[in-house]
């Protein structure tokens, strides 16, 4: 369904070694098309995947005293679902794309949502001390980050002993709707081109990345150290649940 391009370059994220470059022109990448498509990924994060919010709270369960990360939060969609429906500690987001930050901090303030903070970092580096966290959220995101085992092990170290990460990743199975909103993403990436130059010469790999099977995702949890790793199937989702 893709050209022979995208194909080769979805090898890019199979890869056993990271070049340093590579990964930082691929992060480059995506945090510029992200923050193109910050608007338009706002407005249909919440039509296309509405149902899968309950259950990630329902996975994630935070409690009153928790502080929680949710890591490469785009638009943040689970943020504001725990800030509206849990009393929390605190709820801090980060991604790279400076505009989905811009867009967090101003919901917040218009919310009037004091106990939450939001920044750009970037997941392989996070600026937080060790065992910050008590429960970190990451939907999404393990799929575009080049140095998967660095980003991985930078959540094990801001996550406290005991703590609880919940990983959404889309399931590699093709699925006709999933593949037709890709191909007319990527079309639309592209109309959008003819008149922004900063989206030109970006491609699927950009805002898409490498899918996980469940077997794949279970091997790349299960190597970095966690107490325990649970991967579930739901719908054309995969999550990964797991305890410090
Ligand atoms: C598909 S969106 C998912 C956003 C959100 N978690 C959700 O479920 O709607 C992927 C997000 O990950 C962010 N991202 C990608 N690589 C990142 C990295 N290395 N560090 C932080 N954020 C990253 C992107 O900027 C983008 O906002």
């Amino acid at each position: 369904m893709f050209s022979t391009a995208d194909v080769t370059e979805t090898y890019y994220f199979n890869r056993q070694s990271v070049n340093y470059m590579d990964a930082f022109q691929q992060k480059e990448r995506t945090r510029r098309i992200y923050n193109e498509v910050a608007p338009f990924y706002d407005r249909l994060r919440l039509v296309c995947r509405r149902n899968d919010i309950p259950y990630v709270l329902e996975l994630l369960d935070p409690q009153e005293s928790d502080r929680v990360l949710d890591a490469g939060m785009g638009p943040g969609i689970y943020s504001f679902a725990i800030l509206q429906k849990h009393q929390v500690g605190q709820v801090v987001g980060i991604d790279l794309s400076e505009q989905f930050v811009a867009m967090a901090r101003k919901r917040a303030a218009r919310k009037d949502y004091s106990n939450c903070e939001f920044k750009t970092a970037d997941l392989e580096q996070l600026p937080f001390e060790e065992g910050s966290f008590d429960k970190i959220v990451c939907s999404g995101v393990l799929l575009l980050i080049p140095d998967q085992n660095k980003a991985l092990k930078e959540l094990l170290r801001v996550l406290r002993p005991g703590g609880k990460i919940v990983f959404v990743e889309p399931l590699d199975k093709v699925f006709i709707a999933k593949e037709c909103f890709y191909v007319a993403a990527k079309m639309f990436i592209k109309v959008l081109a003819v008149k922004n130059r900063r989206l030109r010469g970006l491609n699927r790999n950009d805002f898409a990345g490498h899918y996980f099977s469940e077997e794949s995702l279970s091997r790349l949890l299960n190597s970095v150290g966690f107490n325990s790793v649970q991967v579930i199937r739901n719908g054309v989702e995969i999550y990964g649940i797991c305890q410090k």
